[in-house]
């Protein structure tokens, strides 16, 4: 394997993945993987390990894990290339050892201050908040910093998590003044990097002022890639507004329509600029939502035709090489860390 700087992602297989993952971070590795797979290697895994770090169903998890999959490549993770490697985290066990070490070097302040961690913490039910999620960011970095990742695209809801792997990996490479770990560009660059001036966040549909979730008992504010597309359709006609009756992008006052202009935006892949100019000042809230519903319904029956479509054979095949290779380059690393800090000679 030649060395090549690094795009990586993953999106945890806790349930089905939602328009959100989508727009927030598949669609932007599809763009990249596009854009630069003869130049730059593509690291796209299933964080399955982060999966239960809320309550799921652990019957059905190993299915969705491959279902994720499947969802990659349906978005367009093209398995013939040789610079794309899909894994599952948790057939690399270096993710899981390095997340012990950097724990030694992470504070319980800084994974305190959280946002993710505070959200999530309110939201589960029974109230046992466990360590894993509280760890969660570390694994995360972990995941990062072993293959020595450049860019990492994802929504604006991991921001602080990519920029705790980039303090984690200063503060190593600092305290044993060696360059162990490749430092992650940092948030504005990975932005200019998608051709993104702020990171995607889908909210919900009826409750905009919360983020698109899969966890979130919120299954009328949720777009799945697996919801029957008249369905998601209704769901957008549906979508909570407000009373200002005129179109205007206004994150603040109008969640609900910025969402849709959003949505809208990403789904055809048209400059915000541009959408903003066709719709702003108008006064017809349903007009929008229909051209909103309307796209979401192409999408979701083009997107399920091309589920149905995949080769599960070649997708082991490519994913068991992956993981493979990439075992490999994760134990060299772990490696490496295991001896500077004194656990090999
Ligand atoms: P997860 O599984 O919550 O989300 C996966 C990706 O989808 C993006 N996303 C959204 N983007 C826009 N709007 C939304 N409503 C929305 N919901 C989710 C997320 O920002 C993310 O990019 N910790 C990560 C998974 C992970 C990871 C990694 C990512 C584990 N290790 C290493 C990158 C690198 C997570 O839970 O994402």
């Amino acid at each position: 394997m030649e060395n090549k700087d690094i795009i990586l992602t993953g999106i945890r297989a806790n349930g089905e993945l939602t328009l959100g993952n989508y727009l927030g971070a598949i669609v932007p590795m599809v763009k990249l993987q596009n854009k630069y797979a003869n130049s730059h290697q593509i690291n796209m895994f299933v964080p399955d390990l982060h999966s239960f770090t809320t309550p799921i169903n652990h019957n059905d998890l190993y299915l969705k894990i491959i279902d994720s999959l499947k969802f990659y490549v349906a978005a367009g993770i093209d398995l013939n290339l040789d610079n794309v490697y899909i894994y599952r985290q948790s057939f690399i066990s270096a993710h899981s050892e390095l997340t012990c070490i950097l724990n030694n070097f992470t504070s319980y302040g800084e994974l305190l201050r959280m946002t993710q961690f505070k959200e999530k913490s309110d939201q589960l039910k029974d109230n046992f908040i466990s360590a894993g999620l509280f760890d969660y960011p570390v694994l995360m970095a972990a995941d990062i910093l072993l293959y020595g990742a450049l860019w990492v695209p994802v929504g604006d809801d991991q921001r602080q998590h990519l920029e705790l792997a980039r303090n984690l990996s200063i503060r190593f490479n600092n305290k044993f003044n060696q360059r162990l770990f490749v430092v992650p560009n940092t948030w504005e660059k990975q932005q200019e990097f998608i051709g993104r001036n702020n990171g995607a966040r889908i909210m919900s549909l009826k409750n905009p002022n919360n983020k698109m979730s899969k966890s979130l008992s919120d299954p009328n504010g949720t777009i799945l890639l697996t919801d029957n597309p008249e369905n998601a359709a209704t769901k957008i006609i549906n979508a909570t507004t407000d009373s200002v009756g005129i179109i205007n992008y206004n994150i603040e006052n109008q969640p609900g329509i910025t969402n849709l202009l959003d949505i809208l935006a990403l789904l055809i892949d048209e400059p915000l600029e541009k959408i903003i100019k066709n719709w702003q000042g108008k006064k017809s809230y349903i007009e929008l939502k229909k051209a909103v519903a309307d796209e979401v319904k192409i999408f979701l029956t083009n997107f399920q035709k091309k589920l149905l479509e995949i080769d599960e054979t070649s997708l082991m095949r490519k994913l068991e090489s992956s993981e493979y290779l990439m075992r490999d380059v994760a134990t060299q690393r772990l490696y490496k860390i295991q001896q500077v800090v004194g656990l090999r000679p």
